[in-house]
């Protein structure tokens, strides 16, 4: 398996993106500092030396958005390696006390999907409002590609459980460890503002509101 490493970039998925369809599976690249790394919805993602900021190439059999399930529960899993315990809010952000440690964006490029993955590491100052790290919940510093390996190591299980279409194995891990299950919510789709109880989340890792509506994306608010 084959890892990149680069000390700024503009942003690892856009150069995932242009080195993809000569790729194999799993390639990975791994950058110091991103200048203008993105979150979802056309975000900005605040990307300073010190965090693990990284874009994983897949070449998926098939594609579900089930891997942005997957993707998630690697993250969860290598926290709690770690010793830190996180929640997962629909689709794939990682919270610890309600406080956004890793946000994850997924991308399509021709046969492949990048997994940008976007983990508060060795970060002790931030511009935006209600992050946390790992070293803001341990007061420890890690080591960034020891902190990668064990993030692949899980990443490899889960989309093993995927290509093996364990869909089940993967959802009932996922509730488990949810915040977002039981929670009214506010979702902003690219349609419409939706309101309701988030109550399961479907095969297809679709979150199913207590309405009987199916979201396959958005931007989740948990008011309780
Ligand atoms: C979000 O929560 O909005 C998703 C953030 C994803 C950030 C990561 S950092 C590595 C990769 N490269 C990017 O430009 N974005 C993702």
């Amino acid at each position: 398996m084959k890892i990149i490493k680069l000390d700024t970039v503009e942003s690892t998925n856009d150069y995932a993106k242009k080195i993809a369809s000569e790729s194999e599976n799993f390639t990975t690249i791994l950058a110091k500092k991103q200048s203008k790394g993105k979150g979802r919805l056309n975000r900005r993602w605040e990307s300073p030396e010190g965090g693990l900021w990284v874009s994983i190439i897949l070449k998926p059999n098939f594609f579900s958005s089930l891997l942005s399930l997957v993707s998630g529960l690697a993250v969860l899993k290598t926290l709690e390696s770690y010793g830190i315990c996180s929640r997962l809010k629909w689709p794939n952000d990682l919270l610890v006390s309600e406080k956004k440690i890793c946000g994850i964006l997924l991308e399509k490029s021709s046969d492949s999907i990048i997994i940008g993955i976007g983990l508060n590491v060795n970060i002790s100052h931030m511009d935006t409002e209600n992050w946390t790290s790992m070293f803001a919940e341990t007061k420890k510093e890690f080591n960034l590609e020891e902190v990668l390996d064990v993030l692949i190591d899980h990443m490899k299980y889960y989309y093993s459980l995927y290509e093996k279409k364990e869909f089940s194995k993967i959802r009932e891990e996922w509730k488990q460890n949810s915040c977002t299950l039981g929670k009214n919510v506010v979702i902003e789709t690219s349609f419409e503002t939706i309101s309701g109880k988030a109550v399961d989340i479907d095969e297809n890792g679709f979150l199913i509101l207590d309405s009987g509506k199916k979201i396959n994306a958005g931007d989740v608010v948990h008011l309780r």
